[in-house]
């Protein structure tokens, strides 16, 4: 693998430089309160101009570098058999190593082409665990969506390098119940998102291909960031340190039967999606959903231009120092953090880091929704805007209308992709100091409005 190029390089010194700025407003913490409150404490309903640093996702978020932008004025926007898809179509075949590519808007529609064809009522799906979308996919077919992500993956400070991975004794516990016939497929996230953006070792994969062969299961890979993955196996599995990252990456995806991926994070795209499978039967149906409801085959509902620049995304993605910056510049903020007294999700993963609430604001009891006290008072504090990943997002209610909590009170601290810099890093490390000054705080939020689905895009909140 590479080795120091130049001698005083940093790991943390960004391996790019600017080009073209997009001014950020500087705010006061008063017109920061009003905003808050215009927006009903709910992040999700600020204007993005009223935010400083957004950390609400890495999907679609990140720059896109030069080359890319170049490669925008050279799409092909022909309906059929554009020269931007067939340069897309190639590199996606030499990188998953399948024979038909699907281009989709977005991961969520890859899903539901994939999903509501091998779903089903009856059908159950098994996974590390299942993004929000992709269950709601699977959900919506009729099918059951089972996370089984392994013990130490639900331990926020076991050190385990792989707590992305599946916990294999319950995938083979829970095809002996269900029975072969029953599992629609064993879907792989790389890195597993919803547990802390853990990675998944290439054994752990493995072993799934096994389980799956030896009972002809389908095997689906969810790769948005599998580029993420990759580093962390070469950094920590014992025979990849001498292979490269997309070497590394085309190996994870050999294996499966199936490529998911929202282009929007590892394509280093702002829109985009993609679905590869291995066999031409399955192909054949995905195509007809595919024209039915996001264009023909050859563009799925993207333009030319964002397949071109999707096409040099993926390869960029695979750069080492810049895969080296992007892991390590996450890693720098959580372990910061961490040695402030802030209880992060524990190693940190690749895109994320998360922030135990209920660990942090000890006082505020999970009814009064901790995590959401955090994400309005780091917005306020600092006009960070983050993402509650807790009983606002998880939660349910009991028959007489009280709260079941989620397992978990988390916040998350999303990195868009060469986006920020080192100082931003350190400004962000600032605020939390903040932060600490208010740990003893005792109340938090109510809700006062909330939609019946997904009430976290949309509901509103008032301070205790
Ligand atoms: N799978 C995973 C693991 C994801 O993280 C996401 C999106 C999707 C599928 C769906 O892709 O948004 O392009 O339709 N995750 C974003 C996030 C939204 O903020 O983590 P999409």
């Amino acid at each position: 693998m590479e080795t120091k190029k130049i001698n005083k390089m940093r790991t943390l010194t960004e391996p790019y430089k600017i080009k073209v700025v997009e001014p950020l407003r500087v705010t006061t913490e008063e017109y920061r309160i009003k905003a808050m409150e215009d927006a009903g404490y709910n992040p999700f309903l600020l204007k993005a101009e009223d935010v400083f640093i957004d950390l609400l996702t890495d999907s679609g978020t990140g720059s896109m570098s030069d080359r890319q932008w170049s490669g925008i004025m050279m799409g092909d926007e022909s309906y059929a058999g554009a020269r931007s898809w067939l340069k897309l179509e190639k590199v996606v075949k030499e990188l998953s190593g399948m024979p038909y590519v699907l281009p989709t808007h977005q991961g969520r529609a890859a899903e539901r082409i994939l999903y509501s064809l091998i779903g089903g009522k009856g059908k159950v799906f098994i996974s590390n665990t299942h993004f929000d979308t992709t269950r709601a996919n699977i959900e919506f077919t009729g099918s059951t969506a089972i996370d089984i992500v392994c013990t130490e993956g639900q331990d926020n400070n076991s050190n385990y390098p792989f707590k992305g991975d599946i916990d294999i004794k319950k995938l083979e516990e829970l095809i002996a119940h269900y029975g072969k016939e029953a599992i629609a497929a064993v879907i792989m996230t790389v890195t597993n998102n919803s547990s802390g953006g853990q990675p998944v070792s290439m054994q752990n994969i493995k072993a799934v291909r096994k389980i799956c062969n030896d009972h002809h299961i389908m095997m689906v890979i969810d790769g948005c960031r599998v580029a993420e993955n990759s580093y962390f196996i070469h950094l920590r599995e014992k025979g990849y340190e001498n292979k490269t990252y997309k070497e590394i990456a085309q190996e994870t995806l050999s294996i499966a039967d199936a490529f998911v991926m929202s282009a929007k994070k590892d394509g280093m795209v702002n829109m985009g999606g993609l679905l590869t499978v291995k066999d031409e039967a399955l192909s054949v149906k995905c195509k007809n959903m595919l024209i039915m409801s996001e264009g023909f085959t050859t563009y799925g509902g993207l333009s030319g231009r964002d397949m071109e620049a999707l096409a040099i995304g993926l390869e960029e993605v695979f750069d080492a120092d810049y895969l080296h910056h992007r892991i390590n510049s996450t890693g720098y903020l959580g372990e910061k953090l961490k040695s402030k007294g802030i209880p992060v999700i524990w190693p940190i993963g690749g895109h994320a880091v998360y922030i135990d609430a209920k660990e942090l604001y000890k006082n505020i009891p999970v009814h009064e929704y901790p995590g959401q006290a955090l994400v309005c008072d780091l917005y306020i504090k600092g006009g960070i805007r983050t993402v509650e990943v807790g009983s606002v997002m998880f939660g349910k209610y009991d028959e007489k209308g009280n709260l079941i909590p989620a397992a978990k009170e988390l916040v998350r601290l999303a990195i868009p992709r060469r986006v920020y810099t080192q100082s931003h890093m350190d400004y962000i490390l600032d605020i939390f100091d903040d932060i600490i000054e208010m740990k003893n705080r005792n109340r938090g939020y109510k809700i006062t409005y909330e939609p019946q689905f997904l009430r976290h895009f949309t509901a509103h909140f008032k301070p205790l």
